[in-house]
């Protein structure tokens, strides 16, 4: 289980595998390019070179009829010079499919009055579904603990072929991040792999696991983060999704942290975001309001959320969502998957993934996909193992 992580030999290094689906050795793209949601209406394109180069992204909605282009700029300097690449587009038709490239040319030498090039520029395309169809049906799916077993987005991506708007991994998703391998390999790859083989975009939701080695500082410099935030919120059909960050499992004054973390104060720093995100007219006038966390709130006992680790933090955060009008809310971190009908604690229904066990005998510790389908007045919430078998199935009302 997560508690014992920071020591327990199963939370180790996976040895390395071939992602050959992700990284082109013979290509200057290192890591293909997946698409980060940020709200219906924006997203961005990140991926990763081999050596330092340009990075801009050419889209279209309408097959090229008409080309656009987004090269970020900072500071009055376009993004270049760098292996990783970001580029946010904003003013998309949700309702459409995307078309992107990505653009990169590697630098042979960066002097201060004039550049050269070691290549010519290379393009790597990639294409978005219509992520808010028409018919006004959102679908969306969850990955969660996967925890380096690289083999389970292999097992679940046939599953993926009737979901439209995205996939989010719901945290733990790599053990301890140690260094720039750990980001690349164990988390934007699976990340392009998802967006290249199912043309969804997916969101990145940090679990505890991922706050600890020497490089989990550094991770957020490889993704495109809303608002510069591990939490955010987005809409999506007329749905609105809040991704709530719930840190470390255990009280910042645990030995494992070396003093060297304050989730308290960052916590307390988000719930005062949350508060204000769960009084906005998007929140509230929303058909459905959807609260995505790696740590679930209270199951089925009158606990709170740290009942696990007599952690209090998130307390406040459980009360802000208890009267926040949630519809349903999406968990991870227990290994245990299962559906939960509201408590008086937790007035909403809860659905948990499982953990990283793929193989035989599937259990309630084994790893699973959630899928939510929205339509009409409801959103059907299945739980799938690794055969696709669906293993619950509730229907909760909006
Ligand atoms: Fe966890």
């Amino acid at each position: 289980m997560s508690a014992l992580a920071v020591t327990a030999p199963a939370f180790g290094k996976s040895a390395p595998q071939n992602m050959a689906d992700g990284i082109e050795e013979a290509s200057l793209f290192k890591i293909r390019p997946h698409v980060q949601l940020l709200n219906e209406d924006a997203v961005a394109i990140v991926w990763v070179t081999h050596s330092k180069s340009t990075g801009y992204v050419t889209w279209s909605q309408d097959g090229w009829k008409t080309t656009e282009r987004a090269w970020d700029e900072e500071d009055g300097l376009l993004s270049a010079n760098s292996t990783l690449h970001r580029a946010f587009i904003s003013g998309i038709d949700p309702s459409k499919p995307l078309e992107y490239k990505a653009h990169s040319r590697p630098f042979k030498n960066f002097g201060p009055y004039s550049v050269s090039y070691s290549g010519a520029e290379e393009v790597c395309s990639g294409t978005m579904r219509a992520i808010a169809p028409v018919d006004a049906e959102v679908s969306w799916a969850m990955f969660n603990d996967v925890h380096e077993n690289l083999a389970v987005y292999n097992k679940f991506m046939p599953y993926l072929s009737d979901i439209s708007g995205f996939c989010v991994l719901n945290g733990d998703i790599v053990n301890h991040v140690d260094d720039e391998k750990d980001v690349t390999d164990r988390l934007i790859e699976p990340l392009s792999r998802i967006a290249q083989k199912t043309s969804l975009p997916v969101w990145y939701l940090r679990g505890n696991h991922e706050t600890r080695g020497a490089f989990a500082r550094n991770m957020r410099d490889y993704l495109a983060l809303k608002d510069g935030h591990y939490f955010g919120a987005a809409s999506l059909g007329g749905i609105r999704f809040v991704f709530l960050d719930c840190g470390e499992d255990k009280k910042d004054t645990s030995p494992e942290y070396s003093g060297l973390v304050n989730f308290d104060r960052y916590i307390e720093r988000q719930n005062a975001w949350l508060e204000k995100e769960v009084a906005s007219s998007e929140w509230k006038s929303a058909k459905a309001r959807i609260a995505i966390r790696h740590i679930p709130a209270a199951l089925t006992i009158p606990h709170r959320s740290g009942w696990k680790h007599g952690l209090g933090r998130l307390n406040h955060m459980d009360d802000i969502l208890k009267n926040a009008n949630v519809t349903l809310a999406m968990g991870a971190h227990l290994h245990n998957w299962g559906f939960h009908a509201p408590i008086p604690d937790r007035p909403y229904p809860l659905v948990v993934g499982g953990g990283p066990k793929l193989g035989e005998p599937i259990g309630k510790s084994s790893a699973t996909l959630v899928k939510c389908h929205c339509k009409g007045g409801a959103i059907a919430v299945r739980i799938l193992d690794e055969t696709g078998k669906v293993v619950s199935s509730e229907n909760v009302k909006i």
